[in-house]
């Protein structure tokens, strides 16, 4: 059958890196420009490969495919940080946010159901500044609700920890706490009696009788009176590792299935700050819960149309947490720093290079947190905090997006202070969110000049320039610095922005293109796809490589694919060709080969943007394999296909044994799609 091109080329969507309404731009379909093409071939069409055993002398670093982490769609509270009730502390700017007493009086002394009155401490604790000190009048309407994270998800029979911080309890003799549905009907309850003058944790078990995503935690109280309250906390006790206030479970799994090489955090334009004040500061993150000190959330009021009034980041998720998931995962840690500059899609706050010292200095102290002896202050920090091992820091992230020669003024000084200090650490720097252009070219210009180890680029952009740039990187300046394509996604235009432009154009785009990031080992040492995560019910940025809500997650097609490569990542390259030529999406193939020495296995990826079938033989020269080996394979004839809660795996690798004749490899490719095929050697 032959095909017609069919070009999707309607509403093209620019993003450029840092997306919001004003730099989103449609193109006028007059432009024509395509979105993804699907090649004009004939079903069955013949393709003849040749992969040479032969070393390329090139190896596949460990760090080729990573994770790149951001607070941005309620991916730390709300998300990957169990925490389940919002606003524990009261430290939200509107301080009672999150909470709710729907019969409360505050207008009498002693009539009325009763009030919480947000109080400041005398004395605070670092970022501890406030808690309740509830009245209670009558101890029969009285009710204090939170409605946790756009509800609270339980599960039946799952046991969750419940805590508290209550002191000064005078004339209240008990606290009914309770999770509740939504018609108010009980899910689990507990007794709490206060006995202590002084601040003292209370603590309880609940286990749910029923499933439930919307709950919502409910206190009453027997006795009129008043009492302090803080730090009202609930986590499923079924965390990450079973720590105890740790990580949400499925979504750490999840990571844990990409098997990263690394893990960058915390972001991302979170890391620059809206303004200078606003920046994230690694060193707020750290050391008790209860101290580190609430931030805005740079995405609670970034897009207009997607506001989220609510996002504040807690840090209950801070670096220390950070760098032990990195541990946990086997990835190396990626932190990323502010340099000195507000994120430049907003204010471009700059501050003076003569100040720049605190900053830089914030960049040596994480160096000594991460790496240091214990008996240095920072060492000190980590070891308190139960890790007195180095967490073996070697990459540190200057800046995320920004451009312009104010940003190289200030690399440089970060550079030259941290390479005294530190030689061994391995800066990244960047040229900026474009991914061509003017800017593009000063930073690539500067960074050489500058002798940059790593340069973070990114781009998020159509399928179709995914296709077309899978050579993007054959033209690199072998001698210059490497690079680390640090954030990138394949966004679909004319799709429903959401879950929806996690489809199978994007995700198969993407994996055509990744076969150029691997054929280019020699350069491209670390990959990530951006952003990782997003809330359902609470995201500001799509795609993402995971979706979740209060109670379930599942992976995206384009996790799928990232999965399916950085499992089979290989340790060296090897080439594989179709008429002497590298595999870049002639006749819509595209591939790349490499072997694994410690599995002693060969590994082909090859990519069909076509769809229609085809025949590949592979001619396997220059060394020995087996006759039978395994074939993964993913395919989908709709290129809008998705995963969701519903189909979580619809689109999802297959397995299938494969037979070899002598050296040659005969194989029939579906349309559409990616197979990885594994031989031993
Ligand atoms: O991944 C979402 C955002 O995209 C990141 O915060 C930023 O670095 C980029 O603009």
């Amino acid at each position: 059958m032959k095909n017609t091109v069919l070009t999707f080329s309607v509403f093209a969507l620019m993003v450029l890196g840092c997306k919001d309404a004003t730099q989103v731009e449609t193109v006028n379909s007059e432009s024509n420009e395509s979105v993804f093409t699907v090649a004009e071939i004939e079903d069955g069409t013949n393709s003849n490969l040749v992969v040479d055993l032969a070393d390329t002398g090139i190896k596949i670093q460990p760090t080729m495919y990573g994770i790149f982490y951001e607070d941005i769609n309620f991916a730390a509270d709300g998300g990957l940080y169990a925490e389940l009730i919002k606003n524990r502390s009261f430290e939200f700017p509107l301080p009672k946010m999150g909470w709710e007493e729907p019969h409360s009086v505050r207008y009498s002394l002693n009539e009325g159901s009763g009030f919480s009155k947000i109080t400041n401490y005398v004395d605070p604790q670092g970022g501890n500044r406030r808690y309740s000190h509830t009245v209670v009048h009558n101890d029969e309407t009285y009710e204090l609700f939170n409605n946790g994270f756009r509800g609270i998800g339980v599960k039946k029979d799952a046991q969750y920890n419940l805590s508290l911080l209550l002191a000064n309890a005078d004339g209240i003799e008990q606290l009914n706490v309770a999770l509740v549905d939504t018609l108010g009907t009980v899910l689990a309850s507990t007794e709490i009696f206060p006995d202590a003058k002084d601040w003292k944790t209370y603590e309880a078990v609940f286990v749910s009788n029923k499933t439930e995503a919307k709950a919502r935690l409910k206190i009453t109280f027997k006795g009129n009176g008043t009492i302090d309250m803080d730090m009202i906390s609930l986590f499923p006790k079924d965390t990450w590792k079973g720590r105890k206030n740790g990580l949400r479970k499925d979504l750490v799994e999840l990571l844990d299935g990409l098997n990263p090489g690394f893990l960058r955090f915390p972001g991302g334009c979170i890391v620059e700050g809206r303004t200078l004040a606003q920046r994230y500061q690694w060193q707020n993150t750290v050391g008790p819960i209860i101290e580190r000190e609430l931030l805005i959330n740079r995405w609670n009021d970034e897009f207009a149309h997607k506001p989220a009034p609510d996002y504040f980041q807690s840090f209950g998720l801070g670096f220390f947490e950070y760098f032990l998931l990195s541990e946990d995962l086997g990835a190396l840690p990626v932190p990323i720093l502010g340099c000195g500059m507000a994120c430049q899609f907003n204010t471009g706050e700059l501050v003076p290079l003569e100040n720049l010292d605190p900053y830089v200095q914030e960049a040596l102290d994480l160096i000594e947190f991460a790496n240091g002896d214990v008996n240095t202050p920072w060492g000190k920090v980590r070891k308190d905090m139960g890790h007195p091992e180095p967490f073996n820091l070697k990459y540190l992230g200057i800046g995320n997006e920004q451009w312009g020669p104010e940003y190289f003024q200030r690399y440089e000084i970060f550079a030259e202070i941290i390479g005294e200090k530190y030689p061994e650490i391995i800066l990244v720097s960047t040229p900026g969110p474009f991914s061509d252009g003017d800017m593009f070219e000063f930073g690539w210009e500067q960074m050489k000049k500058l002798n940059v180890k790593l340069a973070d680029e990114h781009y998020y952009k159509s399928p179709q320039w995914f296709l077309d740039n899978a050579d993007r990187y054959d033209s690199y300046d072998r001698n210059g610095p490497k690079v680390f394509a640090g954030e990138y996604a394949a966004h679909t235009p004319g799709v429903e922005d959401g879950p929806l432009e996690n489809n199978w154009m994007a995700a198969l785009s993407e994996a055509a293109f990744m076969t150029g990031l691997e054929r280019n080992a020699d350069v491209v040492l670390m990959t990530s796809y951006a952003p990782l995560m997003a809330h359902a019910g609470g995201w500001q940025w799509a795609p993402d490589l995971i979706w979740f809500d209060n109670l379930q997650s599942y992976g995206t097609t384009n996790y799928q694919v990232q999965k399916l490569f950085a499992n089979n990542s290989g340790t060296d390259l090897l080439s594989i060709t179709q008429d002497g030529k590298p595999l870049i999406g002639e006749q819509a193939l595209y591939a790349s080969a490499v072997k694994d020495t410690n599995l002693n296995e060969l590994i082909l990826k090859v990519v069909n943007t076509s769809n229609v079938s085809r025949n590949i033989k592979v001619k396997i020269q220059g060394g020995k394999v087996q006759t039978e080996g395994v074939a993964v394979s993913m395919a989908m004839e709709d290129l809008y296909a998705i995963n969701s809660f519903e189909e979580p795996t619809k689109v999802s690798p297959q397995e299938s044994e494969i037979k070899l004749d002598g050296e040659l490899l005969e194989a029939e490719i579906s349309g559409q799609s990616i197979t990885i095929y594994k031989i031993k050697m």
